[in-house]
């Protein structure tokens, strides 16, 4: 295992942090030793600012096609996050709402500050059970917004080309109505690889923008066919133009292969920050030893599923949020084992000492592993 290195030669900074230490200490022995009735509640502040997880009320509840329900959410009391176009949030759900079940896109207008989400029925079990039983009056805990696109990073030049696939435009509308309503740029088009359904609320509102004539195209093909979306793309001019990819791994492949035959630099096209599964998995099944701060536990896993999952299904508490390996709430240690993982988004520290991502992780033979909880 490799260590960091430290230099011995004290540099000038290193030097002034020693005779700040000093100092410091010097004016710390000096601080009066009263303790205040009424301390400024700086973490209360914080969380406040940034809760953990917010009450949402279900104030209504929308078709959009016979396939999705869009659930709009408003907070009990007080004023809620700010959120901008492309954030999500997670759904916690599970046993006493210890943990989150799933991240959804904010689908509403970021500038009306919208809070919705817009939910695929049978997409998984969550979907399915927030699409069935959700009720206007329901209390849901929700995360506070965060973002796996960067939308400002398409923008570095002034058009831009949104590629999006399916339901990936409940991730992609919000961003088109911001940076078109703000004129962040010249022109928009989207061009939309739709499902045989459609989606009323947002094609409705999407038409509104282009009867607004704010330079926003849009056009609508037929799903997965490879050929109309080549030709399609054969009619724009991709020169100056941002491009930005959303959809499932299965369109960024075809996608990838479509664009190769274009000459665009490497820093022209974005993707949507998306969960990889491998492609091979075994259909084996194992075992798990989880350690937690309060048990240690035996439960059987399945190479094809996440190590979050199993986790989930067995009861026990994890926290989790983005659910793709990036915001590190998962974080668990591995003890014993092999797994199979994606480390795009892990630390250097943390890959050296063994933790890993359970949501993005399979295992490849029993494992055990310690869970900071
Ligand atoms: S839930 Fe975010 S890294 Fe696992």
């Amino acid at each position: 295992m490799s260590k960091i290195q430290i230099s011995k030669i004290p540099t000038i900074d290193q030097l002034r942090y020693h005779s700040l230490g000093k100092k410091r200490k010097k004016n710390i022995s000096r601080e009066s030793q009263k303790v205040y009735d009424n301390p400024i509640k700086i973490n209360d502040l914080a969380l406040e600012m940034h809760p953990e997880k917010i009450k949402m009320v279900v104030k209504n509840i929308i078709d959009e096609n016979s396939q999705a329900k869009t659930i709009f959410l408003e907070k009990e009391k007080n004023l809620l996050p700010v959120y901008r176009g492309g954030d999500q949030i997670a759904i916690y759900l599970g046993k006493k709402q210890d943990y989150a079940t799933q991240t959804y896109s904010i689908s509403g207008n970021p500038l009306k500050k919208e809070y919705c989400i817009t939910i695929l029925k049978e997409d998984t079990k969550v979907s399915n059970n927030l699409y069935e039983k959700t009720k206007i009056g329901d209390i849901i805990e929700v995360s506070e917004p965060f973002r796996n696109i960067f939308y400002n990073r398409v923008l570095d030049q002034k058009e831009v080309l949104f590629l999006v696939k399916g339901l990936s435009i409940t991730t992609i509308y919000p961003i088109i109505i911001e940076v078109l309503e703000k004129k962040l740029v010249k022109n928009a088009i989207l061009l939309w690889e739709k499902d045989q359904e459609e989606y009323v609320r947002i094609q409705k509102e999407l038409n509104k923008l282009i009867q607004k004539n704010l330079h926003f195209q849009m056009i609508a093909l037929d799903e997965k066919n490879t050929k109309k979306t080549k030709e399609a793309l054969e009619k724009i001019d991709l020169n100056h133009k941002s491009i930005f990819v959303a959809g499932n791994p299965s369109f960024y492949k075809r996608v990838n292969t479509i664009l190769k035959d274009f000459e665009l630099s490497s820093n022209q096209v974005h993707y949507e920050l998306k969960k990889i599964k491998p492609s091979k998995l075994e259909t084996k099944s194992y075992y798990m030893t989880v350690i937690t701060k309060e048990e240690k536990k035996r439960i059987s896993i399945h190479a094809q599923e996440t190590i979050l999952d199993s986790l989930l299904k067995s009861g026990i508490k994890v926290k989790s949020k983005c659910n793709i390996g990036t915001c590190g709430y998962c974080k668990s240690k591995l003890i014993k084992g092999k797994i199979n993982t994606d480390q795009t988004y892990m630390r250097y520290a943390d890959k050296q000492n063994h933790y890993i991502h359970p949501c993005v992780s399979y295992p490849l033979s029993n494992i055990t592993i310690e869970l900071p909880f």
